[in-house]
């Protein structure tokens, strides 16, 4: 299945980074979680948002205008704010909000990816070192709890993630889903040793690669009325000093202030991921690739490219394989300012990533964003635009007309 590929490369990346940063990070001791501020319940809808419905398109093609109608000339008018999540932000690698489990509230520090579907925690059930060492969900401490028990299991490179369903009110910003399913992990993957302070993996996806038809969360937001329009947006901080920091995921809608002009819009090209055609992508002036599609995955720390492109990126990055590292190529820091900006084409808008977006620097360490998908069965052609190529922007996120929205934030 394409979910646990897709999965495999997630965590695998976002470990490899791990590795590298937490040697050198390690005296840091991070906030376990903190306490979601609520700004708000229930927001109004699309804020910023030219809703596609109350839009006429003017002019012919040479002079083409877009007019909003009265309709969303007022809606666009912020009255309320928007229910907004606090991230942490975890070396650069890993972004994570925090949720609330049954009866009592019980705090989880999840991990935020776009690029799955399934909400999984560790369980109070598991009694291995691995389990042990994070907060995990206690059924029998909560009044709300419902058994389910089906079996599920989802594989990584590095292990599988093994439980069982439950049922129980989940809390997400002060929005509380009743009757939310979601995996208590008894076996988690080797890997997780990397991931101390993390409790579990929250999918933004679609529901079509939810293993066991198990219904998102953001889907029971928007049934359950706690949010108008099914739309999420992301703004991630790259400051990891300040993790506390994170940016923020808002719900219902985008917020204006938080990014500059207007968004584009590009419709995505399957439903399951959220995965995009990009039109070209350049370094300095000179186009590298044209055409190819990418899934955008918060829960990705890098970017994913295709074994044939990675030669090419490096070659015109003069990073040479033996600079490489775990899969990662190391860059002299000092390099990093005669680099050329890269441009990415998407929606026929040029987005643009500066050498520091690209290039990574753990605390005097640099690595490329760029990396090689190697080992992704029926991915292969497929890019992964991670967290490093997401920084930059400000996304938007909308199952409703099944496109994102991309801008560069402010
Ligand atoms: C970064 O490296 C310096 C020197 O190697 C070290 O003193 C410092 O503690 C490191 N910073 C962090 C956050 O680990
Ligand atoms: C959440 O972030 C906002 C904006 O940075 C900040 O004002 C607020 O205090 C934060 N809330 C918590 C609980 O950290
Ligand atoms: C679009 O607008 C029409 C007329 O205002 C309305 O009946 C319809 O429900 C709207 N559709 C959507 C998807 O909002
Ligand atoms: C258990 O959870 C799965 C996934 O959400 C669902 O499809 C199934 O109907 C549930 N079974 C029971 C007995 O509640
Ligand atoms: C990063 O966060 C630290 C700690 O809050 C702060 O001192 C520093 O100024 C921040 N750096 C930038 C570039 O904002």
């Amino acid at each position: 299945m394409q979910t646990q590929s897709l999965k495999k490369l997630g965590l695998a990346l976002t470990l490899l980074l791990l590795l590298l940063a937490i040697s050198e990070v390690q005296a840091k001791k991070w906030r376990k979680y903190h306490k979601i501020h609520m700004r708000r319940h229930k927001g109004h809808s699309a804020l910023g948002t030219l809703k596609l419905n109350n839009t006429r398109v003017q002019g012919n093609v040479n002079n083409l205008m877009i007019t909003e109608s009265q309709a969303t000339t007022t809606a666009s008018t912020p009255t309320t704010v928007l229910p907004t999540a606090n991230l942490t932000n975890f070396y650069n690698n890993v972004y994570t909000v925090v949720l609330e489990f049954g009866s009592s509230g019980q705090p989880l520090t999840v991990l935020l990816d776009t690029g799955s579907a399934n909400l999984a925690v560790t369980s109070s059930q598991c009694q291995t070192q691995l389990c042990l060492q994070r907060s995990s969900y206690n059924s029998a401490k909560s009044k709300t709890y419902k058994q389910n028990g089906t079996a599920i299991q989802i594989d990584y490179v590095d292990g599988t993630l093994k439980g069982f369903v439950s049922r129980d009110t989940v809390e997400l910003d002060g929005l509380k889903v009743k009757n939310q399913d979601f995996a208590e992990v008894t076996s988690l993957p080797a890997a997780f040793s990397r991931l101390n302070g993390i409790d579990g993996i929250l999918g933004m996806g679609f529901i079509d690669i939810a293993i066991d038809g198990a219904v998102p969360l953001f889907y029971n937001l928007l049934s359950q009325n706690l949010i108008d329009t099914p739309v999420f947006s992301v703004y991630l901080n790259r400051n990891a000093s300040d993790p506390n920091n994170g940016g923020q995921l808002l719900l219902g809608g985008s917020d204006p202030i938080l990014y500059k002009g207007c968004i584009t819009y590009v419709p995505i090209s399957n439903t399951g991921y959220w995965q995009i055609p990009v039109a070209r992508f350049s370094l300095g002036t000179t186009t590298l690739f044209t055409k190819f599609e990418a899934i955008v995955d918060i829960g990705t720390s890098l970017i994913c490219v295709p074994s044939n492109a990675i030669g090419t990126i490096n070659q015109k990055l003069e990073i040479e394989a033996l600079d490489a590292k775990d899969g990662v190529y190391i860059v002299p820091c000092s390099k990093v300012s005669s680099l050329s900006d890269i441009t990415v084409n998407i929606g026929r808008k040029d987005f643009t990533l500066k050498p520091s977006d690209y290039i990574l620097n753990y605390n005097g360490t640099c690595i490329s964003a760029f990396t090689n998908c190697n080992g992704l069965q029926g991915l292969s052609n497929l890019w992964v635009f991670g967290d490093a190529f997401i920084a930059p922007f400000y996304l938007e996120f909308d199952f409703e007309y099944k496109r994102i929205g991309i801008a560069p934030k402010l």
